[in-house]
């Protein structure tokens, strides 16, 4: 590689971080987190601990198999001991510990099947981003906030209002929702422009979850342009570190995106190969035409 294109690679890289989310009208995310490795066998084994002990209470995942855990080198009696609810076969898919009936009742919605969820999922927050589901699902999983107006308790600064309540409370600790609204005052913020400026940078500069917001008010008749900036800022903390919780959303959502295409991996080493075949073939076609012709010249 030529350094000019090294440069040019690592300045696509640092414009990539942190990738912030778009949306068309609504609010825009900050993305914050690392991703896991997809061939990381442990990273995967770590997320399907994660997946089974604290989502299948309350989801199902009803094209996945137990069985397929065989592929993340865990034996038959590891994960009948450590990852299956005692009456499930081998060859089971992994149905939820809840009738859908109650959990209408009691969350007013009914937990999605997650099978291809990281490759489906999509929040109503940054709906028209153009991150990968499996991004915006890991920022779902990171973005609960303590909410006492709502009847879970918690709320959601990537599917705000949303049912499920934040289960991995005790692992990442509690955070709370705290909001800045930048408006013009003839003082110091002089015009939108200057509001909208400073909300954008605290948005920028926040190190943790946010979102930023440009709300158009009516008062007295006049228009009035708000830009909001929600931070995420942790007032208990869990057993995890904040770093550390980072990770285990990040294995998390590796698993899932495991599940939702477990051949991934296998499908881009035949292509790597493939291309390695091509090469070799490419490079055996320009020895031949240069032996052909070397009698002709
Ligand atoms: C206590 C029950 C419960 C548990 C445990 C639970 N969820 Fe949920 N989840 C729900 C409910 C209820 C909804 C639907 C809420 C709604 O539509 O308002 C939901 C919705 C979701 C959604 C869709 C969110 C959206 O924006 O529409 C995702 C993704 C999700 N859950 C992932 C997970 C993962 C991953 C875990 C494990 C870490 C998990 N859930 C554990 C109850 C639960």
């Amino acid at each position: 590689m030529t350094t000019k294109f090294k440069a040019l690679l690592s300045a696509l890289a640092f414009l990539m971080l942190p990738a912030i989310a778009s949306a068309s009208g609504g609010p825009e995310v900050k993305f914050v987190g690392v991703t896991a490795d997809r061939t990381d066998i442990a990273s995967l084994q770590r997320g399907a601990r994660l997946f089974v002990n604290h989502c299948l209470n309350c989801h199902g995942a009803q094209y996945m198999r137990y069985n397929r855990l065989l592929d993340l080198q865990l034996t038959e009696d590891q994960i009948k001991q450590n990852l299956m609810f005692a009456s499930d076969k081998l060859g089971d898919t992994m149905k939820s510990a809840l009738n859908p009936k109650d959990a209408k009742e009691w969350f007013g919605a009914a937990p999605p099947d997650l099978s291809v969820m990281a490759r489906s999922y999509t929040a109503a927050a940054v709906s028209g981003s153009s991150e990968a589901p499996a991004a915006v699902l890991a920022a779902y999983l990171r973005g609960f906030y303590q909410d006492d107006s709502r009847e879970t308790g918690w709320n959601n600064l990537v599917s705000p209002n949303i049912g499920m309540p934040h289960v991995l409370n005790e692992l990442s600790g509690t955070n709370k929702l705290v909001e800045t609204v930048y408006v013009a005052d003839g003082k110091e913020l002089k015009t939108d422009h200057d509001a909208e400026g400073k909300a954008k940078a605290a948005f920028i500069a926040s190190q943790t979850m946010s979102a930023f917001e440009h709300h158009v008010d009516k008062k007295d008749g006049k228009i009035e342009n708000k830009y909001i900036v929600r931070t995420l800022v942790n007032t208990t903390p869990g057993s995890m570190t904040p770093v550390q919780f980072d990770i285990a959303i990040a294995d998390l959502v590796n698993f899932m995106e495991y599940v939702a295409e477990p051949n991934k991996a296998k499908r881009i080493q035949i292509g790597i190969i493939m291309m390695f075949l091509l090469a070799f073939f490419l490079g055996a076609a320009i020895w031949l035409k240069k032996e052909f012709w070397k009698d002709v010249h």
